[in-house]
């Protein structure tokens, strides 16, 4: 039941993705204007671009610190439209399950402690536990897909992220808003990071459109080519 997964990013010229460097050169709202084209019924980011923008202050303080182990999925609530974190150790702090008008769902690490789990059930908040020591991305998608009926997921960012997803075979799509800028600093995000398989070639894809956007932006969508199976 794995949803498709469509990663969704704003990039400048070089492939870097800091949205504060990029709004000068951005259309206002085309970022979101072309993604809600993609019609998601959820969409899903890092731990550190939640932290950015979304989640509260300060990391979650837990008083037993005693790691939850393997849970079953709690669903708060069903929902339209769903936002997903990844956090592997349960550190965002939440002020509800609503973000944005969409239902939260927080996907965690066994390592999560269990007072954390019990914060989110108390603030009806979803959650999926999937992995021993990180984040199953494989086994947690596959549940959402399952157990909360989302089809077509938008993956986010950050890059780290988005490269663990594509690392684990997880991205069918890629749909880039490349704006008429150059950020050109060292250590600046880009799209896709941190893959570590000891691969040297990219990964292939398909292009699927062009479309000329508001100032001078191009929207790029393409299609992951799966490796043939031998
Ligand atoms: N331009 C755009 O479209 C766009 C979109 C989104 C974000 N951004 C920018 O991207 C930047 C953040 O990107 P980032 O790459 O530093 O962070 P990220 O991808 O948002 O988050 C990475 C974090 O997610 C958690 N995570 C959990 N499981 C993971 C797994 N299997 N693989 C990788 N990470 C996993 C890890 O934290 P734990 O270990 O603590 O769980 C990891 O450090 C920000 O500057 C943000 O503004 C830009």
């Amino acid at each position: 039941m794995k949803p498709y997964v469509i990663c969704h990013m704003l990039s400048s010229l070089d492939g870097r993705i800091d949205s504060t460097s990029l709004k000068s050169v951005t259309g206002k709202g085309e970022y979101e204007a072309t993604g809600r084209t993609l019609g998601g019924d959820g969409w899903i980011c890092g731990r550190t671009t939640m932290q950015r923008h979304f989640a509260e202050d300060g990391p979650f303080q837990s008083i037993t610190n005693i790691p939850a182990g393997p849970q079953p999925v709690y669903i708060a609530r069903r929902a339209e439209s769903y936002a997903i974190s990844v956090d592997t150790l349960g550190k965002l702090r939440w002020l509800n399950g609503d973000l944005d008008g969409d239902h939260l769902i927080c996907v965690l690490s066994e390592q999560a402690p269990e007072d954390y789990l019990a914060d989110l059930r108390r603030k009806q908040i979803s959650y999926v536990v999937s992995g021993s020591t990180s984040v199953n991305l494989v086994e947690a998608i596959n549940v959402i897909g399952e157990h909360f009926g989302i089809r077509r997921l938008l993956l986010e960012g950050g890059g780290n992220i988005n490269g663990a997803f594509l690392a684990a075979d997880l991205v069918d799509e890629v749909s880039i808003l490349l704006v008429p800028g150059i950020d050109g600093r060292r250590d600046i995000p880009t799209s896709f990071d941190g893959v570590t398989l000891s691969k040297e070639t990219a990964f292939p894809l398909k292009l699927l459109s062009v479309e000329r956007r508001e100032g001078d932006a191009l929207w790029l969508r393409y299609e992951v080519v799966r490796a043939k199976e031998s």
